[in-house]
């Protein structure tokens, strides 16, 4: 051993080999080194944030050779002795592993740090983030943005240097949240020359508050190698914002799981976590299932790999006491199936996913593209086979069943392949598989997963339905004897546009999107096989049921309203259709009732003119209305499009009601406008907007944050990860029952709402500092509405103050449209807004019962944000009662008055110099977080 470490140091920055769960260090990864023949201690190393420890900022820190970082420009006498213990006036530091040594001498230890940023390690600082949230589950929402690293490498014991100590801490922050991760690789010694053994902990300088390591200063502070407090040997994560907080289990929220948004197939890490997991034994249900791939990582985390699951949707998840079968609690997911993209792959997608196979006459014929995507990954092929039966008697699936078939040929470079044949026997047993048995095959295409993406984005897939012949022949009779009038789904459906756009042909049309078997914008050869007088159709489900649309138009983009070779048919299940209303409908659903009926009727065998005509009958092509075109208006230029069509500008600074509609479930849309920090353009725009439903408390919010070129979407307060998007597909980014957020290829994201007349489409600036958001509403409809509409952008008729003064917008002047803008404030109160450190007050509250008794820790009452924030409300409430006694509400005094505190709170927050912006990419796959809403967060009070 010695040997290969005196090689080492022969060569010392080259042969460090990757430690088990350590950030890599080294020169090779830009590490500086501690000089440790002439110092035992750096000089203070200016840091690009400002690191929160002990409720107090600091931009400067120096690493001692004795295992100390020290805060400020401390003396640091102190840090060369041991024996004193914990609290000390003087010293600010931290302390992973604080022992007396002299290294002068020593040619094998080394002290390695770097400091990280997201501009040079955007990769580091994301498994940073991931390490956390081991500990610090309830911030699962938030992503660091800066950390430090040092690595003391094979410290010598003076006594016996046979014996050495490695160990590496890591600082991290995102500007609200501190941290201390400390990772022991190997601890030999402890005894220090004083004869003191080592101490860990942290101390505040005040002679008050510090936090210590129970094992500290005595011999068994080695031990900590093999401990931990998330369960991985080793590691230590404290929350040192405030007081140092070791890691909490216990939440207000209960059962959680991340990430709660999913594929149905499987395969990928879930955790569960919200509650404390103290007993050793536990089991999980999901979907009704015990999964058996499951293990306690800590008593914060459970770990398990999400199995297939059979339906998407809303999904079960159950914990249960593995001795009583007691259920102790229980959460949701959210199952979706990956957006069909196998066009990019398979030349023949449309043959494959627009008919039925027979198994036992054809075989899986795959053609592959040739092109800059098969060119440029490789793929590897796994198939997802779903399969059931049709009762006759009960008109239900019955004996369904899933499995996961991995072809077993590794990554292809699918452009060389050309095509590949899969015989079906290979997947299922043809033979023995009953004859009224179906597969739905889910082929999917993954890429190798690169370090940081979201898997989901890299599926592409195309779906495959096998039925017998000889099931797909006689299911026509059987399927007509179930039928009903059409009529009650006609109602149900929406209507179609009589006339849509042909120049160009669009992707979307009001709500009404693209069908992908009779695509307009594709070759006419290539496209509407079924449906061959037709240039184009469109699909839209129900809001309240299975049911859709579907709608075909000429060559004029005309509605065809009769014809079976023309027109649309009827989808009694829609293939949109998804099981927010039931389940065991995903997959075949629509196959049951709009496709195998078709073919059985239409294209089987025993085709009869009666039978097809039968199916044309109960598969109507619906009706269509001619729709007055949707208006957009777009507001935050800083226009304000009214609703009555005229137009203000507005340029106050807060948080504001765009529009609220009260009687319309309290549908309410907010937005917060501020400046840029350009000092020639300068101007207002949107940063953030929301979008809530009052009576619901369900909400989406899309927040930019400029300085980061980072834009985060929450779902009420759950961050949704953006997958990364290679493809120029349109990606859903999320769905529910609620909400629908698509991004579409430009770059813009749609957001709508079952069952509301509005959706919106929220595009961001070329710069990345604002939102142009625009409404896009069905005037007919919005007209017929009886409930009246509020806030900037008015009502039907005009603009109208909350206490219900109406005014003229072009007979009143900027001062008056300024004060009618102001007027429409919201307050902490009304605001659907979520806060992002509105998580640390939660944390506070928490904190103190988690403790480790034997753990010596005092707290300081208040925490200086506390004390800060309720000091500025007061200088402004004052403020604002002056305005409004002297009656002269003035942009002027406002915009002073926000910009000084503006001022004054970002020299207090946390200021991240400016070379940390990451360059601007669009197509960032990992996005972290900055805010600075606490800025808004107290500005509201003086424009209330
Ligand atoms: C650290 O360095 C200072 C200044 O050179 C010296 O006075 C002190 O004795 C050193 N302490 C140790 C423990 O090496
Ligand atoms: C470290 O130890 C060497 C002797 O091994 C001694 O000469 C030197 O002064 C010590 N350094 C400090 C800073 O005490
Ligand atoms: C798709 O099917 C049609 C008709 O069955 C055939 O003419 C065409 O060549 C097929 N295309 C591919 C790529 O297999
Ligand atoms: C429906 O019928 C099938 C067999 O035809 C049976 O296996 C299944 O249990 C039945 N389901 C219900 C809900 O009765
Ligand atoms: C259920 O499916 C299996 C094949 O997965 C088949 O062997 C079995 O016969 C089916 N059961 C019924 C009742 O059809």
């Amino acid at each position: 051993m010695f040997r290969v470490l005196l090689f080492f140091s022969i060569f010392p920055f080259i042969s460090l080999i990757d430690i088990k769960n350590f950030i890599p260090f080294g020169l090779e990864h830009n590490d500086k080194i501690f000089e440790k023949e002439i110092t035992n201690i750096t000089d203070p190393i200016s840091i690009s944030v400002r690191y929160s420890f002990f409720n107090t900022y600091y931009d400067t820190i120096r690493i001692s050779s004795n295992g100390l970082i020290v805060f400020g420009n401390n003396s640091c006498l102190l840090s060369f002795k041991t024996s004193d213990q914990h609290p000390f006036d003087d010293l600010v530091c931290i302390a992973p592993y604080w022992i007396d040594t002299n290294l002068t001498y020593d040619t094998v230890s080394n002290i390695f740090y770097r400091e990280i940023l997201l501009k040079t390690e955007p990769n580091t600082l994301y498994d940073i983030t991931k390490i956390l949230r081991n500990g610090f589950p309830k911030l699962a929402a938030q992503r660091m943005l800066w950390a430090f690293v040092i690595t003391w490498y094979e410290l010598p014991d003076n006594k016996n240097d046979i014996n050495r100590n490695t160990y590496q801490v890591i600082l991290t922050t995102n500007g609200f949240y501190s941290f201390s991760l400390f990772t022991y690789h190997q601890l030999q010694w402890s005894q220090g020359l004083s004869g003191n053994h080592a101490q860990i902990g942290f101390n505040a300088g005040d002679q008050i508050n510090y936090y210590r390591l129970k094992r500290s200063l005595s011999p068994e502070i080695i031990n900590i190698v093999n401990e931990s407090n998330i369960g991985i040997p080793g590691q230590f994560i404290f929350h040192t914002t405030g007081n140092i907080s070791d890691v909490q289990c216990e939440t207000s929220t209960g059962l959680q799981i991340s990430p709660f948004r999913g594929s149905i197939y499987g395969g990928y890490e879930i955790r569960l976590h919200g509650i404390c997991f103290n007993q050793s034994h536990y089991e999980i249900h999901i979907d009704d299932h015990l999964v058996d791939d499951c293990r306690i990582l800590n008593s914060l985390y459970i770990v398990c790999t999400m199995p297939m699951l059979m339906d998407s949707g809303k999904i079960k998840i159950e914990l249960f006491n593995q001795e009583t079968k007691e259920l102790i609690d229980s959460t949701d997911f959210l199952a979706h199936v990956p957006e069909d993209h196998g066009e990019l792959i398979l030349s023949n997608y449309i043959n494959l996913t627009q008919q039925i196979a027979d198994p036992n006459n054809d075989e899986l014929i795959l053609h592959f593209q040739s092109n800059s995507i098969t060119q440029k990954y490789l793929f590897r092929i796994i198939i997802y086979d779903y399969a059931t039966q049709l009762s006759s008697d009960n008109q239900t699936l019955y004996n369904r069943t899933r499995q996961r078939i991995d072809l077993g040929l590794g990554y292809l470079n699918l452009s060389a392949i050309n095509n590949l044949t899969i015989r079906y026997d290979t997947i299922f047993s043809v033979t023995t598989d009953p004859t009224d048995r179906v597969h739905a095959l889910q082929i999917s295409f993954e890429i190798e997963q690169t370090k940081g993406w979201l898997r989901s984005a890299l599926f592409v897939g195309a779906k495959i339905f096998t039925a017998a012949t000889t099931l797909n022949a006689a299911y026509c009779p059987a399927w007509l004897l179930m039928q009903s009038d059409p009529l009650k789904y006609i109602e149900q459906v929406p209507v179609c546009p009589c006339q849509v756009p042909i120049e160009p042909w669009l992707d979307e049309y009001m709500g009404f999107r693209i069908d992908e078997g009779c695509d307009a914008r594709k070759p006419i050869e290539e496209t509407c096989a079924y449906h061959k007088s037709a240039r184009g159709c469109y699909r839209k489900r129900s809001d309240t049921s299975w049911a859709g649309a579907q709608c075909c138009y000429d060559e004029q983009g005309k509605f065809i309203e009769h014809g079976k070779d023309g027109a649309g048919t009827l989808d009694v299940i829609s293939p949109d259709a998804n099981s927010w209303y039931g389940k065991s409908l995903n997959f075949f659903g629509h196959f049951f009732s709009d496709f195998l009926s078709y073919w059985s009727c239409c294209r089987s065998l025993l085709i009869s003119e009666t039978l097809c005509k039968a199916y044309y009958d109960y598969r109507p092509a619906g009706r269509c209305e001619n729709m007055e075109i949707e208006s957009i208006e777009k507001h935050g230029d800083p226009y304000f499009v009214t609703l009555n069509g005229s137009s203000y500008t507005f340029q106050g600074q807060g948080e504001y009601t765009l529009l609220s509609l009260p009687e319309f479930n309290g549908q309410e849309v907010q937005i917060r406008l501020a400046s840029n920090d350009e000092n020639v353009n300068k101007t207002v725009g949107i940063v953030a907007f929301v979008i809530g439903f009052l009576k619901d408390k369900k909400r989406v919010q899309f927040e930019l944050f400029p300085t980061h070129q980072h834009l985060e979407i929450r779902i009420d307060t759950r961050l949704i990860d953006l997958p990364h998007e290679e493809f120029g597909v349109s990606v859903l980014i999320y769905e529910d029952e609620y909400v629908k957020i698509k991004r579409k290829v430009n770059g813009a994201f749609k957001i709508s709402f079952p069952g509301s007349h509005f959706r919106f489409r929220a595009t961001i600036r070329p710069n990345y500092d604002f939102f142009d958001l625009e409404t896009l509403l069905e005037r007919e409809k919005f007209n017929k509405l009886s409930t009246p509409s509020y806030g900037l952008l008015g009502d039907l008729h005009g603009l109208m103050y909350p206490n219900g003064t109406r005014i003229l917008i072009n007979e009143s002047n900027e001062n008056t449209l300024f004060e009618y803008g102001q007027s429409w404030g919201v307050s902490r109160n009304t605001s659907l807004f979520y806060y992002l450190n509105d998580d640390i007050n939660h944390q506070f509250s928490f904190f103190e019962q988690n403790l480790e008794e034997t753990n010596k820790m005092t707290l300081v009452q208040s925490n200086c944000n506390n004390d800060l924030l309720q000091e500025q409300e007061q200088e402004h409430c004052t403020q604002e009662t002056s305005h409004i006694d002297s009656n002269e509400l003035n942009e002027e005094n406002s915009h002073d008055l926000y910009r000084s505190d503006q001022h004054h709170w970002e020299s207090l927050t946390v200021t991240i110099a400016a070379d940390v912006i990451p360059q601007k990419k669009s197509n960032s796959a990992i996005h972290y977080t900055y805010s600075y809403s606490n800025l808004f967060i107290l500005f509201l009070y003086f424009f209330l």
